[in-house]
This record gives structure tokens, sequence and C-alpha cells, in this order.
């Protein structure tokens, strides 16, 4: 995942009243797995709430001890006081294919887990707070559908908050979902984008997934323009995680009705996808240099040794990111997530499927997605402790 954050940097010394709006980038990197499938964590990454991190909890964290915080090493405890933070029948923007509980699920531990950085404790979620950085602004996921899940967690998270009458989510555009806070002129949008460059998934009637997508890498998605309207853009590139060793290059474009295409070798194209996205993000950005200062990466390429054969995959990221004129960070959601192989969809995406009888319950289980409250609601409180402490 991918996050573009607006900041006000100061132009200079005092000159405290004139502002330049860069963004800045927050990049993640998921890696989910979706070979395995099962409803237990793994107990050694596991510990239960103890009296004594409740305690030390109540102690609110300084914004100093959160930057220095590596938020994204810790582990998951089994906290049912504060998760889930809403309830699923308790949201009407949730889908059905992201409401296991009743689709048939019957377990609901997978909702208690919380996530515990090793060396500070996450702030509060707090759906006022966050409307109020928000305030006539925009926040958009770009992505797939994995950034859809997302985007639903993060409308629930927030739309307590907000009376009856005064929040609503449409759909201005087949690309484009959008939940808006009426009083706060606020809008939370998803934007349909799997690849971020041009593809033949684009097409939100496209993504059936029965197809392997043939990519422009090139070319920005036609989205590129919008998403510049965004104050808060927050990318994912997880389809590229998972994916055979080569991409179905185009040979021309769509709009010249082209079908050939050329069979290139994953890493390459993805290299080339990231340059085009972060040319097209580097737009217009003179005084760009300015808010490195501004914006301590959390890019710390020291590669972890489990990380495999993605290892490159991230590795080409971080160049590429590196390379931009505005800052790059990452928001490392990998490894938490692969603990939680208990909180995927799975059988109980639709309530056609969870029917044991159906030959589909065993076979069929979606290892990608994530059920709502969940996993997903850890990856925003982490966004949000990164809006709202301006790292
Ligand atoms: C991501 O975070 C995990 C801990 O959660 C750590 O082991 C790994 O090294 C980190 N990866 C990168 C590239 O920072
Ligand atoms: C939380 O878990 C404890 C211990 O298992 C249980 O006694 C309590 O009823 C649970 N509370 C809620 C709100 O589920
Ligand atoms: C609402 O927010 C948009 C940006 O999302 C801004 O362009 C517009 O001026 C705002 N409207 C009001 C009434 O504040
Ligand atoms: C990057 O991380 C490694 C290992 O965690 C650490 O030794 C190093 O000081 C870090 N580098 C920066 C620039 O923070
Ligand atoms: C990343 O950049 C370094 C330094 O320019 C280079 O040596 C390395 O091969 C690059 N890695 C990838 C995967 O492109």
């Amino acid at each position: 995942m991918l996050i573009l954050k607006k900041t006000a940097i100061m132009k200079g010394a005092g000159d405290s009243h004139s502002f330049n709006y860069f963004p800045t980038l927050l990049v993640s990197i998921t890696f989910l797995s979706v070979t395995f499938f099962g409803f237990v964590l793994y107990n050694e990454h596991t510990t239960i709430l103890s009296k004594h991190q409740e305690i030390i909890q109540a102690n609110k964290e300084s914004d100093q001890d959160i930057k220095r915080c590596d938020i994204f090493s810790g582990e998951w405890v089994l906290d049912n006081l504060t998760h889930p933070l809403y309830k699923e029948n308790e949201c009407e923007f949730l889908t059905d294919w992201v409401r296991c509980l009743r689709n048939g699920r019957q377990d609901s531990l997978y909702q208690n887990w919380r996530w515990q950085p090793r060396d500070c404790f996450l702030p509060k979620f707090d759906g006022k707070l966050l409307l109020d950085k928000l305030r006539g602004k925009k926040l958009m996921f770009v992505g797939d559908s994995l950034h859809y899940n997302q985007w639903q967690s993060m409308v629930c998270m927030v739309q307590s908050v907000v009376p009856p009458g005064k929040k609503s989510v449409s759909y201005p555009s087949t690309y484009i979902y959008r939940f808006r806070a009426e009083d706060y002129n606020a809008s939370i949008e998803f934007y349909w984008a799997p690849f971020l460059v041009e593809s033949s998934a684009d097409p939100p009637n496209m993504r059936d997934g029965k197809r392997d997508a043939m990519i422009m890498p090139e070319s920005i998605s036609k989205g590129g323009d919008i998403w510049k309207e965004a104050d808060y853009l927050i990318f994912n590139t997880y389809i590229w995680w998972i994916k055979s060793p080569t991409m179905k290059v185009l040979r021309g474009s769509f709009d010249e009705g082209a079908t050939e295409f050329d069979e290139i070798d994953v890493y390459t194209i993805y290299d080339r996808t990231l340059r085009t996205w972060a040319k097209s993000l580097d737009w217009n950005n003179p005084e760009g240099i300015k808010c490195a200062k501004e914006t301590t990466p959390i890019l710390n390429m020291s590669m972890p040794a489990n990380v495999g054969t993605d290892h490159k995959l991230f590795e080409i990221a971080a160049n590429v990111t590196q390379s931009m004129k505005r800052p790059v960070h990452f928001l490392n959601i990998t490894t938490l997530s692969e603990y939680r192989k208990d909180a995927h969809t799975s059988i109980y995406g639709s309530s056609a499927k969870h029917n044991s009888d159906s030959p589909d319950a065993k076979i069929d289980p979606d290892c990608v997605h994530w059920c709502l409250p969940g996993l997903p609601d850890t990856w925003n409180e982490l966004i949000y402790t990164q809006i709202i402490f301006s790292y």
C-alpha cells in the first residue's frame, strides 16, 4: 500500500502565514498470504492483554514516543474491551461479502485482536478527530478490491460519529465510491485502479479475475488526474505480489484497439509501472525537496531475511520511491497481516458458500479479502496514527 499525504509546509522562516501544500508519500507494501487459510492465530505471536499492559496504555503516549516507535513491529493481543471498533450489524455501509457473521461464520474472536507495537501504544482511534483532520479534504484509496475492503473499514470506523442524514455513500462513476460526511465537508473515497497503470482490468465490470490482465506500464490509469484532487492518497500494489512470474504487456494502446502483447518478467514491469506512477505523482512540485526534512521517512530498507523471493519487489519499490522528489513512507503491514490467517472472509464472503453441503465450501475459500470488522481496521488505525501525528 502506498500513501500520499498532503502536508502543510512553511515556505520559510518568518513567513508563518504562507503555507504551501506538498504531498508526502507514505508507501506500504502489502504482501498477504493467499495460500493459507484457517481460523486460529499462531499462538507464539499472541499474548493475552494483561493488567500491566492496560495500566501502561492508560498513560498517554507523547508525540515523540509514537514518532520514534516502529509501529509495525509488535504482536497481536486479545482485547475484547477495545476491539472490534464497530459492530458488523451497526455499519450500514458494509457490503455483504465482508459480513462474515451474517454469512454464517460462528466464531467471532477474529474481531477482538488489537495490534500492539513492541515499544509504544497506538493512539485510541477517534473518528471525530480524524474527520476534523479531513475537514474540507479528501482521502482516497486507489487500488484493487483489497483496497475496497479497506475503504469500507475506514468508512465504518468514522461513520458512527456522524449523525444520520449527514452521511452518505455515492457512486459518482463506476470507478469511484464516495463516502461523505456533510458537516465536515470531508470525503473518503475508493478509486478502482488495480494496476495503477492502464490495464484491461480497469473497467470495473472487468474485475472478474478470470483473465490475466494486460497492462500498459508506461500509461498511468485514466484516474491519475482525479487522484491529484485528493489530499491523502493511499495506494496498494498487492496484486503484484501474487501474480505469476510474467505480466502481459500490451503492444500499443487500448484506445487504438491493440490486442497483441508481450510476456515480460514481473520485476521489470513492476519497476516500469512504479516509475510511471512516481512520475505522475511528482507533478509540479517545484519545492518538493524542502519537505524532505519535514517528513522523516520510515523508509529503512534494511531487509529482513524472511521476505524471501518478494524481497526484490520491495527493493524495486524502495528504489523507485527513493528517487522521487516527494518523500515516501512505507506502511509495512506485511508481517502483521501474515499472522492473521484467521481473519479472511474465506467461505463467509457470501451467504451461499458457507453451506457445508455446497461443493464450494471447502474448495474455494477467499483468502485474499478480510471480514469486517477485522484486520483492515488495524491498517486504518496505523494510517490514522500517521495522519494524526503527521509523520
Ligand atoms: C516489516 O515489519 C516487520 C515486523 O512487523 C519486520 O520484521 C520487517 O523487517 C519489516 N520490513 C521492512 C522492509 O521494513
Ligand atoms: C471478554 O472476554 C472475557 C474473558 O474471556 C469475558 O469474560 C467477557 O465476557 C468478554 N467481554 C465481551 C464484551 O465480550
Ligand atoms: C469542501 O471541500 C472541497 C475539497 O474537498 C473544497 O474544494 C470546497 O471548497 C469545500 N467546500 C466548502 C463549502 O468548504
Ligand atoms: C535501519 O534499520 C537498521 C536495523 O533495524 C538500523 O540498524 C539502522 O540504523 C536503520 N537505519 C536508519 C537510517 O534508520
Ligand atoms: C536498487 O538500487 C540499487 C542502487 O542503485 C541497485 O544496486 C539495485 O540493483 C536496485 N535493485 C533493484 C531490484 O532494482
